[in-house]
């Protein structure tokens, strides 16, 4: 059955964890984990209704694409042809252009899937040459839940022409419940020695790879996250907050740790898994507390913070960051499994 974007769909599970989306951008539209002492609160940032979620920030829990984060100057080069996406964020395209992925009506469909209490496939073909991208990419994302609390995301995409693919989710987690003011007490521990730091002059990533030790950077030891966006450190300045790549210490070889947040005041926690070999790290900087998201509560600065899985920023333009290139006959593979704790 054809699907309309205010469709809406749950997964649930017997620990009292439910997760809904809806069909427009498969955006999360609200993720309720029970506290440490039982109690259910919607952990993500987000707006009440899927009408609200519609008028907002449409990057808001939803699935970007083709290429989630930035590449400079909207520009690549693939096999001796220079390609021009949009230009959608200063000098850079971002997370898919002007309609990417988290825009688009996505087909959702029950399925069956072992282990789960839950499962859905959402699918997309997007056309030769959608937002400038070479080749026709066939998407499918699997949405599932576990009894383990595991709320688990795989990407497959095939292409028809050589492109290039960096698929994202962005969900803003706050495990004090959205609504509370921000995630500053949240500590956070990161699998990750190294990251990406952002040149100032391309506003992305442009090639350097940066040990995190002994800067702000450094999440190798559980730290709040207020300890790191109120540092004077030059690229938390830059971007006033976290909204970096870490470099994850296991290189997307195999499924793993990737990074673990934790709420002293709720004793919630959550763990994030990939086999991707990056991790951006966003903390709403940008969030001015002009929107009103649920419960009617402003949504401020550092009201959530987004881990989202994915190869690095700009790596169309970075020999030396992971391939991002998918060819006819390949297919892209990205699990990222946020387990709730
Ligand atoms: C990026 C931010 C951007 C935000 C938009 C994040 O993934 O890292 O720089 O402002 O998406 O929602």
């Amino acid at each position: 059955m054809a699907q309309k974007a205010t469709d809406t769909f749950s997964l649930k599970n017997n620990n009292n964890v439910e997760i809904t989306f809806a069909a427009h951008g498969g955006r999360l539209l609200s993720v309720k984990v029970p506290s440490a002492s039982g109690e259910v609160d919607d952990v993500l940032i987000g707006y009440d209704t899927v009408e609200e979620a519609l008028k907002g920030d449409l990057f808001f829990g939803a699935l970007c694409g083709r290429f989630a984060n930035r590449v400079s100057k909207g520009q690549f080069e693939l096999d001796g042809e220079t390609i021009q996406l949009d230009v959608n964020n200063g000098p850079n395209h971002l997370h898919g252009g002007n309609e990417g992925f988290n825009q688009r009506l996505w087909t959702v469909k029950s399925i069956d899937k072992e282990g789960c209490t839950s499962a859905f496939r959402l699918s997309l073909v997007s056309p030769d040459g959608d937002q400038k991208y070479p080749g026709e990419l066939s998407v499918n994302v699997t949405y599932s839940l576990n009894d383990d609390n595991e709320f688990r995301i795989e990407y497959e995409a095939e292409t028809t022409k050589p492109t290039i693919i960096n698929l994202t989710s962005h969900p803003y987690f706050n495990l004090e419940g959205a609504g509370t003011p921000d995630v500053l007490d949240h500590k956070l521990k990161l699998e990750a020695g190294n990251y990406t730091p952002i040149d100032p002059e391309l506003e992305t990533c442009g090639g350097e790879i940066a040990l995190t030790k002994g800067t702000a950077m450094d999440f190798t030891s559980e730290k709040t996250i207020g300890e790191a966006v109120k540092s004077d450190f030059d690229q938390i300045k830059l971007v006033d907050g976290l909204d970096h790549n870490f470099v994850l210490d296991q290189e997307g070889k195999s499924l793993g740790l990737a990074a673990r947040l934790t709420s002293p005041k709720s004793g919630r926690a959550l763990e994030v898994y990939t086999d991707q070999p990056g991790l951006q790290v966003y903390t709403g900087n940008h969030f001015d507390g002009s929107e009103k998201g649920k419960g009617g509560a402003a949504i401020d600065k550092y009201a959530g913070v987004a881990l989202e899985t994915q190869i690095f920023p700009n790596s169309p333009n970075c020999d030396n960051f992971p391939n991002a290139v998918l060819r006819p006959g390949e297919t892209y593979k990205h699990t990222c499994i946020y387990k709730f704790i």
